[in-house]
């Protein structure tokens, strides 16, 4: 039975909190209150363990040695693949591509599909949403095949104007696209997207980063052919990440990275590369990180991603109802005002006090949120800041979180009062 879940379909957070050891510390003498999850998510014990488990019984490099341990460390990382293609929804763990992060999987399609099918005068279709992830590799692609890059819009709730999508999409070849904002909390409409890229022969490429920690996925209902992922915002380590992309599309793809065990044949002529996903995973993988990420899969998956989700819109509903509550027109709440079109990702503005000013108050108070552009400096422009304080919540959040960060943003406004 999962005892994490006080009645069904609610979280009891009093008892998630108690699994993660960064969550029991002070900074400043007061109990932290980690709202930074956009930024990187804490890490239950289990995760942990599982890594320090992996290190002390099995350390041995995968895919390579025939000896006990290192068939049981490469039985590990198969094991996590396969779990992670279940948690995601994808028809199968051999399209499931290890990576450093989300970052790594969007340079690979960049990298190897993109100079494989790109050339002059191709569209690659973007979102004002997107992360720098999702923008820099196609400029990169850009600057030196000649393609043209294209911007679906924002609204005034920060979420796509999909109005001219037809026009948008015409001549398209590919289609990148977040599946949640880091900054304003919107979720496009992943389906209505993927169908309309298709109907024009476009591939489309999600970068799943936001989106994946905090709602079930089913990439398979998404329609997407890649999907970008990272571990460590889903309480897994850093240093882990994964593509996803269909299976005829990445066997036709060259590597990305050369080296050991990408190879089928190397001889001094050359080499023949191997299957996916083996292929794009050149050198030593991340054994480790990978074991913690199955681990925290696991975690997820006791806890229920439904159960999960229907926390965190709670908990979003109630952040926007108590901000505005207390401080009216004085904060201004980036991102859609209702939690059907959002996740729980505020981006905040308070009168005009500095983002990095107001998350310095907020630390002395003990409550972490990241100030900054977030990696979405385009967006920032049509936003018209150069920078929010950023609140994310996650599964180990409550709503006496929330009260802290409303109590130490009055507190910084007294601060900033004159
Ligand atoms: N992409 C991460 C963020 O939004 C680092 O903070």
């Amino acid at each position: 039975m999962n005892t994490k879940t006080a009645t069904p379909g609610s979280l009891d957070v009093t008892s998630v909190k108690a699994d993660f050891p960064l969550l029991q510390r002070e900074v400043h003498g007061k109990s932290i209150v980690y709202l930074d999850s956009g930024a990187t998510s804490q890490k239950p014990q289990s995760v942990l363990d599982a890594m320090d488990r992996y290190y002390s019984e099995i350390n041995a490099n995968v895919h390579r040695g025939a000896y006990y341990i290192a068939e049981r460390a490469t039985a590990a990382v198969e094991s996590a693949r396969a779990a992670l293609a279940e948690f995601l929804g994808a028809p199968s763990s051999e399209e499931i591509v290890f990576t450093k992060n989300a970052t790594e999987a969007i340079n690979l399609v960049a990298h190897s599909w993109g100079r494989t099918n790109l050339t002059e005068g191709d569209v690659v279709l973007l979102t004002m949403l997107e992360h720098h992830a999702n923008i820099v590799p196609w400029q990169q692609l850009a600057a030196e095949r000649g393609v043209e890059i294209r911007w679906i819009p924002v609204d005034d709730e920060g979420c796509l104007e999909l109005t001219n999508l037809d026009d948008l999409l015409n001549g398209a070849r590919l289609l990148a696209v977040t599946a949640a904002s880091n900054v304003t909390g919107a979720l496009p409409p992943i389906r209505r997207l993927t169908d309309a890229a298709h109907a024009v022969d476009a591939t489309v490429l999600v970068d799943a980063s936001q989106w994946v920690p905090h709602q079930p996925s089913d990439i398979t209902a998404w329609g997407a052919d890649f999907v970008a992922v990272t571990g460590h915002k889903m309480l897994g380590p850093t240093g882990i990440g994964a593509l996803w992309g269909r299976q005829e599309l990445l066997s036709a793809m060259p590597p990305f990275l050369g080296g050991g065990s990408m190879i089928q044949n190397v001889t001094v002529d050359g080499f023949t590369p191997a299957d996916v996903p083996t292929r794009f995973e050149a050198g030593t993988q991340p054994i480790s990180e990978i074991v913690g990420w199955h681990a925290s899969i696991d975690y997820l998956n006791q806890l229920g991603m439904e159960t999960i989700a229907a926390h965190e819109q709670h908990l979003t509903a109630y952040a926007l109802r108590t901000l505005v509550d207390r401080f009216g027109d004085d904060l201004t709440i980036h991102g859609p005002p209702s939690v059907e079109n959002r996740g729980g990702t505020l981006s905040l503005a308070y009168r005009d006090i500095h983002p990095h000013d107001l998350s310095q108050v907020l630390d002395q108070h003990g409550v972490c949120v990241r100030a900054g552009h977030h990696c979405a400096k385009p967006l920032m422009k049509v936003l018209g800041v150069s920078a929010t304080a950023r609140a994310s919540l996650y599964l180990y959040n409550d709503e006496s979180d929330v009260d802290a960060l409303a109590d130490a943003l009055a507190a910084a406004g007294e601060f900033f009062k004159f």
